[in-house]
């Protein structure tokens, strides 16, 4: 279905707000095609990690890579480096007497220094520099596709057609942030849908932030996205109030996938939905992954939802991502306590396997022993990764039978 191509890459994800580590040092990478899980309870992070990757929030710490570009970098791990060097080096100074130790030290420290000062400035080039650098691939891409059309076309009118078109995609191209690939639909469409916009308005919005003046131009996309996402032409002038949660839904998602996103970020999209239609909108994000080449990161609080719907699946427990692991995989051999609790938590089609389900609580402190080793992310079986330390690990590997 996928190949293994990186769409996505977290690296070291860190977002703190004051002293809450609201996401701690998360890895992970979405690769194109995917549909990849992000689960966990409420609060522990998921819709900071969806928000720092399309840039709502500067990060704290870590590099987000999106098509092979870094589009954010957080500056504070580079900066409490510097902050650190510098304290021990006034340290050292009052300490150490022998001038050749102090001259030393002094040129171990300044590397650091120079080293994580070179950091800072990468990570602000790259910050710029993606948006310049992906305007160019695509200025390349859509004038390839219009001498191509051209050089295969002899009718002067659909001459003069491929020209208008042309004029247009290379506004968009010129025009057109990275960041504009990787869209986000939220919870509560209610809520994300401005109500005294028309629905035309509220989809057309980010093709004319994107300078596309051509109404007709404009119509024509927000028709073909309307029926794309299941509604019809005539509700482009009606308002949202006069729509059913599920239409409104499907109006939020017209309204990022208008922007042709290689990457959709869906934070619960059918929470807030009745369950009679939570699988409509599910069928119609896997319509789109196909039709649209989408991959999708899907966040959702338990597991029942990602379960058919996921490729790979990241589990997250107040900050940290604990277990991460293909959906197969992590059904199959569970191995974080964590996971197992979210997985009892799901009710059973079979009633008597219902019947004798028992939940399985997770207490942190409990569940780990941290006083000699703390944990780290490990790879335990080629792609299945545990947040745990060398004991859990053996054991870990035992219940795999490795
Ligand atoms: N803008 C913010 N300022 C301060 N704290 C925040 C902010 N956004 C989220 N938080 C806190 O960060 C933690 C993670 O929140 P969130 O990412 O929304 O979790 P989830 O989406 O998994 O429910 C929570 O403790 C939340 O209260
Ligand atoms: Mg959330």
């Amino acid at each position: 279905m996928h190949n293994q191509e990186t769409l996505l890459r977290v690296e070291h994800l860190g977002q703190y707000f004051k002293s809450l580590k609201a996401v701690d040092d998360v890895t992970f990478d979405i690769k194109k095609g995917e549909v990849f899980g992000l689960v966990g309870e409420s609060g522990c992070g998921k819709t900071t990690t969806g928000r720092s990757v399309i840039k709502i929030y500067d990060i704290t710490s870590g590099s987000i890579y999106f098509k092979g570009q870094r589009i954010c970098a957080g500056t504070r791990s580079y900066e409490d480096a510097i902050r650190n060097a510098r304290r021990r080096l006034a340290q050292m100074k009052k300490t150490e007497s022998d001038p050749a130790v102090i001259a030393q030290k002094r040129a171990e420290l300044n590397l650091v220094i120079a080293e994580n000062r070179r950091q800072i400035k990468a990570a602000r080039f790259d910050h710029q520099h993606s948006d310049r650098e992906y305007a160019k691939t695509l200025i390349a891409k859509v004038t390839e596709e219009y001498q191509q059309a051209v050089a295969a076309c002899n009718d002067p009118e659909q001459l003069k057609e491929l020209k208008i078109k042309y004029k247009n995609d290379l506004r968009v191209a010129k025009k057109t942030k990275l960041i504009t690939k990787i869209q986000m639909i939220f919870q509560d469409p209610i809520a994300s849908l401005n109500p005294r916009m028309t629905v035309r308005e509220i989809i057309a919005e980010g093709l004319v932030i994107n300078g596309i003046k051509d109404q007709a131009y404009i119509d024509e996309q927000v028709y073909k996205i309307l029926e794309l996402v299941g509604l019809t032409r005539e509700h482009a002038g009606r308002y949202p109030h006069e729509f059913s949660g599920g239409q409104r839904q499907r109006i939020g998602i017209a309204r990022s996938v208008i922007m042709r996103p290689d990457l959709l970020i869906a934070d619960e999209p059918i929470s807030a939905l009745d369950v009679s239609i939570q699988a409509q909108i599910i069928n119609l994000l896997n319509e789109l992954r196909d039709e649209l080449g989408l991959t999708i990161m899907f966040i959702a609080h338990d597991l029942s939802v990602v379960k058919y719907f996921s490729d790979r699946i990241g589990v997250m427990y107040f900050g940290k991502m604990v277990e991460l692991a293909s959906s197969d995989e992590l059904f199959a051999h569970p191995l974080h306590p964590y996971t197992k609790s979210l997985l009892s938590a799901i009710p059973l089609p079979d009633p008597h396997a219902e019947k004798r389900r028992t939940r399985v609580s997770y207490n942190k402190l409990e569940a780990h022993d941290y006083s000699v080793e703390g944990p780290t992310m490990r790879e335990v079986k080629p792609g299945h990764f545990v947040y745990c330390n060398t004991a859990e690990e053996e054991q870990y590997k035992k219940e795999l039978g490795l």
